[in-house]
This record gives C-alpha cells, structure tokens and sequence, in this order.
C-alpha cells in the first residue's frame, strides 16, 4: 500500500521538468513544454514522481487518485511582490487619478503610503490577521500558491512588527505559502518627514535588528525614488539589511530613473522590481550580477504611466523576467497573476508562454525559493493547478474569468470548483 495522492489528466501540463535550474532567460524563457497525457505522483507535500499514469500507477498502488480530465495544469503562481498587509481603501484615491491627478500629487498632499499608514496604525492585530486571511483566499481562489509579502504600512518599530507578526500568524494556519519582506523603508512617516536622516538611522539601528531577532522576515526591500529614499539612503538601509542575514530587494526606478537597479546589482539583490524608467546601464548591471527583474504591468496600467517598463529590450538581453501584481490598496489592488500576464503580453509584448515562465519559475527565483517552488518536478512541492482552459495560450487571452477549477498546494487540494 502506498500513501500519498496521483494526480493526472489528459490535458496539456506545463511541467518545466528540465535540467535547466537557474532562472530563465532568452530562449529558455519562450520555451514551455505542454506534455499530455501525465501524471505526478506526491507524497509529504512534494513530488516524488512524474511521467505516464499507468507506470506511476503500478509503483504506487493504494495512492489517492485525483482525475483533473482535460484540463490544462500550471505549476501554481508564484506572486513575487505584494504588500497585502493594510486595513481600508483608497478607491477615491483610484478616481482621482482617473479624473487627472497623479500618484506624487496625491502622495505629496498625504494621500497614497502615507494614507494606509494612517489607516494600518489605527487597525487592531486582530483585524490585521482577518484582513490578510481573506487576501489568503482570495490569492488561492486565482491560481496563486505562493507570494511575496511586504510590510510597510507600519513605518514605526510597533506597526511594522506586527504586521510581520501577523504574516507570520497566517503563514503558519493557511495553505497559502507566504514569504516574509520588511518594507520598513516604504516611505517616511509623518512624524519624520523633517528627519529623513532620523527615520534612517531608526531602521538600520533599531527596525531591521528587531525584524532580524524575531526572525520576521527573509528580506528587506526599499522604496528607492525621487521624493523617498534616495540611493545613498537605499545604499545604507540594504547593505546593513546584509550584514544581518537578509536577502534584499528594491523598487526600483518606477517613477524616475534613479539609479536603482545599478544598486540592485551592487548590492546583489535577489530582485530589482518595477523599472518602468531602468537605464541601459542598469539592465546590464542586473543581467552581469543575476538580479531578477520583476514587471509590475498592472501597477503602471492602474496609474496610467505614460511609459512602459522596457521588457522588449530586456528579453532581447537575455534576462529572465519576472511578474507580480504588486498587490496593494494604492497602486494595484488586484490579486489576479492571470490579469497580469494578460498586461503582459499586450503592453509588455510577452508570449504566454514566456508569461507563464514569469509567473512560476522565475517568480520563484525572484523570492530565492527557485529551488523549492515553480516547477512539477521531483522534489518541488506539489504546487499545481487545473484550468478550465484548453492550453496554455489561453491563459492571457480569455482575461477577466476566473478559469482555475482545482488548486493543489503541497498536495493537497485546497480550492475545488470543478463542476
Ligand atoms: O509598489 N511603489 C511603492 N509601493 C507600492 C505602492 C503602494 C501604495 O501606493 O500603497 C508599489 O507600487
Ligand atoms: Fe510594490
């Protein structure tokens, strides 16, 4: 007798089953190989196994069967960028700018961060915890099984430790997997806005230790733009982020071209997110010193940036793109990875297929778990979904539905709506 659940179907799975285990760039990126009929085989919440039913059958007699039909079946998303830690809304905020105001001007007159900071602050733990269940949900519901998640509505040692706690509370009671970031340095406080100075030497001499003791996060991320931390700031707070055992990430030239995805490569970031505005320069840096750039098509959709992130000529270098939905209550208030990869290719000009490669294995690269999550193969865990969707080119091309009928996280299913 065996234990353990056999998946399979007839429908085309999208495997990234190779020897390829870096992330993927240039043509590795285009490349996705769609094999039907399959099966796999998980046992412990990973994939022991993968090949053609009736094998997988023979060896492993006694195993749950779950038949997913003709379905086409991912890897589940990996969402590599989200702030989904906040209380209330800014849906006026929304209109406004789709009335003529932009992003700085409401920012500048306190709206924006500064706004879900206010609002964060006067929430209680409790609803903090109820408010990113049901982000849990909803992001499992989509296809994700993983994301990245930011603090950063806190901005003072007690409102951006308990966010973190209240990662780490759900992490630990829901299926969804959850990767812990410190955005402490999102945008400076009120009580700051007159030391900028003071509000840095707060997160590098009191914040990021805390965060680090507590052991509340695996990364550190700063907002580097015109108007919040510059690069000589960004520099600072990163860099001790370091020394103390963090991997980091930035945002990095979303607004502006400032400089930072050089430092993202200089500092070797596991990722430089957003640059809508990076330089040639920067994009070399980022290829030279293995960051993974992360496009945010959604976010510039929703503030209708003038300007598109360059992924042409990134691809053309050979970089392996990632995508995320920068899900937050301001600039993207969509958990939806589909949508994204639909922005994607119709802004960013990606083919599904390299769309796909961003939302899973280069996602997961993007969150230094590439070895872990984002591909069905042995010894991965067992992260897949069924689509009610005949292939995978499907997938950006019908947007505006939820097609995904079954979610499997760590082998088990969590979502069902197979009908
Ligand atoms: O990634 N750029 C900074 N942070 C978010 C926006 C957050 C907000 O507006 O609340 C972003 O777009
Ligand atoms: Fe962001």
């Amino acid at each position: 007798m065996s234990s353990g659940t056999l998946f399979f179907g007839t429908g085309p799975w999208a495997t990234f089953d190779d020897d390829h285990e870096g992330p993927r760039g240039g043509k590795l990126l285009a490349e996705v190989r769609e094999r039907s009929p399959f099966a796999v085989f998980c046992e412990g919440g990973r994939i022991a196994a993968t090949g053609d039913l009736a094998t997988l059958r023979a060896r492993h007699r006694g195993a749950l069967e779950v038949d997913l039909g003709a379905r086409t079946v991912v890897p589940g998303f990996v969402d590599p960028h989200t702030h989904p830690v906040f209380a209330g809304s800014r849906e006026d905020e929304f209109e406004w700018r789709n009335t003529g105001r932009t992003y700085q001007e409401i920012a500048r007159e306190g709206g924006g961060i500064r706004k879900s900071v206010r609002q964060l602050r006067a929430a209680s733990d409790a609803d903090l915890v109820a408010n990113l269940r049901a982000t849990a949900d909803a992001f499992l519901a989509l296809g994700t099984t993983t994301i990245e998640a930011k603090s950063g509505y806190g901005l003072s040692p007690e409102d951006e430790l308990r966010s973190l706690r209240a990662v780490r509370e759900v992490a630990a009671t829901h299926p969804l997997g959850i990767v812990p970031t410190f955005l402490g340095a999102h945008e400076f406080p009120d009580e700051y806005r007159d030391d900028r100075e003071g509000y840095v030497r707060l997160l590098v001499e009191e914040m990021l230790p805390r965060v680090v003791a507590e052991g509340l996060a695996t990364a550190c991320d700063v907002f580097c733009e015109e108007g919040v931390f510059d690069v000589g700031q960004s520099r600072r707070i990163l860099k001790r982020a370091r020394e103390l055992g963090l991997a980091v990430k930035i945002h990095a030239d979303e607004i502006t071209s400032c400089g930072g995805a050089e430092l993202a490569a200089e500092v070797g970031a596991l990722s430089a997110d957003h640059l809508v505005h990076v330089s040639t320069n920067g994009m070399q840096d980022l290829l030279q010193s293995g960051v993974v750039p992360i496009l945010l098509p959604a976010t510039s959709f929703v503030l209708r940036l003038a300007r598109d992130a360059p992924a042409k000529a990134m691809m053309d270098l050979g970089l392996p793109v990632a995508i995320a939905t920068d899900f937050n209550p301001g600039s993207s208030p969509t958990r939806s990875m589909p949508l994204v990869m639909t922005f994607a290719c119709v802004r960013y000009g990606l083919t599904a297929a390299q769309a796909l490669t961003a939302a899973t294995v280069n996602a997961a690269h993007a969150i230094g778990a590439g070895n872990r999550i984002g591909r069905l193969k042995p010894g991965f865990e067992a992260d897949l979904i069924a689509l009610d969707l005949p292939n995978v080119r499907h997938l950006p091309y019908r947007f505006g539905e939820n097609f995904v009928a079954v979610v499997v996280k760590a082998g088990e299913i969590v979502v069902d709506r197979r009908r």
